[in-house]
This record gives C-alpha cells, sequence and structure tokens, in this order.
C-alpha cells in the first residue's frame, strides 16, 4: 500500500510520526474518508469543504489548496491497487511538547492513505442489519470530523456486544445518528431524517440520499426525530460513504416496521437502494478516472 506523509508517497511500512504529534497525544487532529468508484473519487469537492470545516473549526490553517489536495489524492488513488477505494486523509496540528493550548505556528501533519472499499454484499443489503439504539454520550461538537473517536468507538463496540452492526444514537429523547452513519426513518410513507447541527456529522451521503429524494419527489421531511418516532418508524435506514444506503431491520433486537413487512427492507428502501447505485452510475459516466500527476509534480 503506497501511503503519503507530509510531502513524500511511500509504502506504509516506512510511514512514521513523532511520538509528540498532537494527533497521538491529544487526538487533535480530524479526517475525512472519500470512496473512489472505478478509479474516480466521489463527491471529491464535499468531502473537501468538509474537510475545511472541520480545520476551520479547530484553528488549523488548511495545509493545502484544493487543487494540491486533488492532485495528491489523484496520486494515492493510482498507486493502489483497488478500483474501488476507500480514501482516508488525515490532518493533526503537528508536533510540539505537549501542552493543552493550541500552538500556533506548527507544522500540520498530513497523512493519506486508501484501502479496498468494501459495500455492504448484496445478502447484506436483501436482509437488512440488526442495531442497537444508545444514549449519544459524546461531545457536543460531532459535526467537526475529529479523529478523537473513542466515543464512537465505544459506541459501536457496545452495538457489537450485542450483535449489532450500528448504534443508532439519541440524546434529550431525539435521534442525532449512528456510530458511524447518519440516520434515515420512514413513517406513513414519509421519510424523515434530523436537520444538520453540532449534533450530528453532516455526513456526504446523508446529501446525496436529499438529493435523490428532491429529485424523485419522494416524500420527506427534514425535522427532529424524537426516539419515539424512530422506535416505531415503518422503516430505518443508515448512510454512509462504505455503507451506502442500508436498511436497518431490527432495533433492540426487535424487528423494525409492521405487518408482513416487519424486520424486511421496506418499499422505500427498495426504491432508494437502486436510484442510489444509479446516481453512481450517473457519477461515473461522467467523470474520467484519475491519473498519477507525472513525475516531478510533487
Ligand atoms: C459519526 C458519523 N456520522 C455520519 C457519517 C456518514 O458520513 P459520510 O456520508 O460522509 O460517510 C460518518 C462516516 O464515517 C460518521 O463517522
Amino acid at each position: 500500500m503506497t501511503v503519503y506523509l507530509n510531502g513524500e508517497f511511500m509504502p506504509i511500512e516506512q510511514a512514521k510520526i513523532p511520538v509528540l504529534d498532537r494527533g497521538f497525544i491529544f487526538g487533535d487532529g480530524v479526517y475525512e474518508v472519500i470512496p473512489v468508484y472505478s478509479r474516480r473519487a466521489f463527491r471529491l469537492a464535499e468531502h473537501l469543504a468538509r474537510l475545511n470545516a472541520s480545520l476551520s473549526a479547530i484553528r488549523i490553517d488548511n495545509p493545502y489548496s484544493n487543487a494540491r489536495w486533488s492532485e495528491l489524492l489523484e496520486h494515492i488513488i493510482a498507486a493502489n491497487p483497488w478500483d474501488d477505494q476507500g480514501v482516508y486523509l488525515q490532518v493533526t496540528r503537528g508536533v510540539a511538547p505537549r501542552n493543552h493550548l493550541f500552538p500556533k505556528g506548527l507544522t500540520p501533519t498530513v497523512f493519506i492513505m486508501a484501502d479496498a472499499l468494501v459495500t455492504p454484499a448484496r445478502a447484506l443489503v436483501e436482509s437488512g442489519a440488526p442495531a442497537v439504539v444508545l444514549q449519544d454520550f459524546r461531545w457536543l461538537r460531532c459535526d467537526i470530523k475529529s479523529v478523537s473517536l473513542l466515543g464512537n468507538c465505544l459506541l459501536r463496540t457496545l452495538a457489537a456486544d450485542q450483535g449489532a452492526i450500528e448504534a443508532i444514537l439519541v440524546r434529550d429523547g431525539f435521534l442525532t445518528e449512528a456510530s458511524a452513519s447518519n440516520i434515515f426513518i420512514v413513517r406513513s410513507g414519509i421519510v424523515l431524517t434530523p436537520p444538520k447541527s453540532h449534533l450530528m456529522l453532516p455526513g456526504i451521503t446523508y446529501d446525496v440520499v436529499l438529493e435523490i429524494l428532491r429529485s424523485n419527489g419522494i416524500a420527506h421531511e427534514v425535522r427532529p426525530v424524537t426516539e419515539a418516532e424512530l422506535r416505531t418508524a415503518d422503516e430505518v435506514w443508515c448512510t454512509s460513504s462504505a455503507k451506502e444506503v442500508l436498511a436497518i431491520t431490527t432495533l433492540d433486537a426487535k424487528p423494525v416496521g409492521h405487518g408482513a413487512d416487519a424486520g424486511k427492507p421496506g418499499p422505500a428502501f427498495a426504491r432508494i437502494y437502486p436510484l442510489y447505485q444509479q446516481f453512481k452510475a450517473k457519477f461515473m459516466r461522467a467523470h474520467a478516472p484519475t491519473h498519477a500527476p507525472t513525475r516531478g509534480q510533487d
């Protein structure tokens, strides 16, 4: 695997950072995960805009222009063996003696790697997945895509302890998101999802799903969703770059939905899933694959 670290491309085994990197000491950094389909980075402009928002929220100057980010990502995509990739990039504040106060003038640490993109297998798309509902005990700036993911990791592990693939989170009686995805529910034929706020990550997939709902005239509302509405929903979906749109078919081991469809992906999911795949296919037709920049440009 070829990675990028602070100006150089190298095999991952050679990538090393100093122990006083504030990412290591404090989790003082932000990241992005960008899905790549047939070597095309999906929604790159949106991911770079969210990166910029995360960086400015924690007062790190973006080390690169969008053009430079695009070049580096193109190089990583071309240098790695998979056509479909999950590209991970991380920016930390840099290396400094340990002190809580943000030091000024540090050189940020920039790291990029890629892995094979694994989207849900057909069997999982057809069966749907189990989730549990847990209290959202994370901090109040979940809109920042911070590398400090201990809360998310613990919640995801609590879900796995109960055989679930996701922890769907509620705070003060309202749905926020899940440990690594956003949540949509369906009630009486209307798709509902919470509005963006400091309490959830503004998902790129969340925006894509809303765009698809709008452009296909599918009834939906972006408004606060109560825990009671979540627990009695006809359908629940989670969305993320890796999970795309996936039906959640049990909540706390109880089937989601009612009647004959209970515990199975519902009719609204049967509509949104192919529309999402078509959206991706259209994107791939409209974008040429990326190529590595010629030597000397790095
Ligand atoms: C906490 C959280 N919410 C939502 C998402 C979905 O974001 P995206 O659709 O940009 O992948 C993620 C993605 O990893 C996440 O970690």
